[in-house]
């Protein structure tokens, strides 16, 4: 087994303020960032916050920031960085910090909870339900979510714009809003929930320019945009208040004129 000594800058803080601090910690063969964070915290840092849970990029929790870029701890091998390379962790930078790596997703929390559940069919009993293959494996992507927040931290309509954050739900929340609206046992409509109207007017689908950053982090691998986002546009969008729609409709149209 071979090791080395790496450089790392890790941010140090709380909600009064904070900065990097350097370190140089042992690098193992096969380690992820967050076994280095964990030797941190075992020699020269005990006090560093983080949080993590399965170590398996299963339980969302660990997310950060890892050289600017939104990516889990435990799912980033060092063997990506050159050895001489100086890696900074910060914490995500859309959401309030509580301390060091530690951030208060309580956002993403009080969005989900805007999102009406799956509304069940009338005069079905659980165990009736029938969807056709095709309709099970469309919404089956968008339930491998593991709710790390990596997504609604890269979105740019909320990274850098807390003014945004009251009319815009993320790209998380929207996936599932689209997600209940291709459901074809949903029964929203007859409840009097139009998850059309509501993606538009308030969980903030048209602040979504398709810019697929979301996607980049995901994880997961969940094509955010093309299977969520840009579906629930296209199904949902008046012409005559989303411009972005209305010209992409007219310019696939032309060739065919
Ligand atoms: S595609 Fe939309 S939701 Fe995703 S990062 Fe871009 S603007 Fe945000
Ligand atoms: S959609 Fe992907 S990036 Fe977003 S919260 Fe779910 S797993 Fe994380
Ligand atoms: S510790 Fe669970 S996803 Fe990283």
């Amino acid at each position: 087994m071979s090791s080395y000594q790496a450089a790392f800058k890790v941010w140090r803080g709380d909600a009064g303020g904070g900065g990097l601090r350097d370190f140089q910690v042992e690098v193992n063969d096969g380690e992820v960032v967050l076994d280095i964070i964990h030797r941190l915290q075992a020699t020269q840092a005990p006090d560093l916050a983080v949080r993590w849970n399965c170590k398996a990029g299963k339980c969302g929790s660990c997310s950060a920031e890892i050289n600017g870029r939104p990516r889990l701890l435990c799912m980033t091998r060092m063997s990506v960085f050159d050895r001489a390379e100086t890696i900074t962790v910060t914490p995500l930078r859309a959401f309030p910090v509580v301390r060091d790596l530690v951030t208060d997703v309580s956002f993403n929390y009080a969005k989900a909870r805007e999102v009406p559940a799956f509304v069940p069919p009338k005069g079905l009993a659980p165990g009736e339900y029938r969807m056709g293959q095709r309709d099970v494996e469309r919404s089956q992507e968008f339930r491998k979510c593991i709710e790390c927040f990596l997504c609604q931290d890269t979105c740019h309509v909320v990274r850098d714009h807390e003014e945004n954050k009251t009319a815009f739900a993320g790209p998380r929340f929207l996936m599932r809003v689209a997600e209940l609206d291709m459901h074809p046992l949903d029964a929203a409509q007859e409840a009097g929930i139009d998850r059309k109207r509501t993606a538009q007017e308030e969980h903030g689908l048209g602040y979504c320019n398709i810019t697929k950053c979301c996607t980049e982090v995901c994880p997961e691998g969940i094509k955010i945009t093309d299977n969520a986002l840009i579906p629930l546009k296209e199904r949902v969008v008046d012409r005559q208040y989303d411009p972005l729609v209305w010209l992409g409709n007219k310019i696939r149209r032309r060739p065919e004129a």
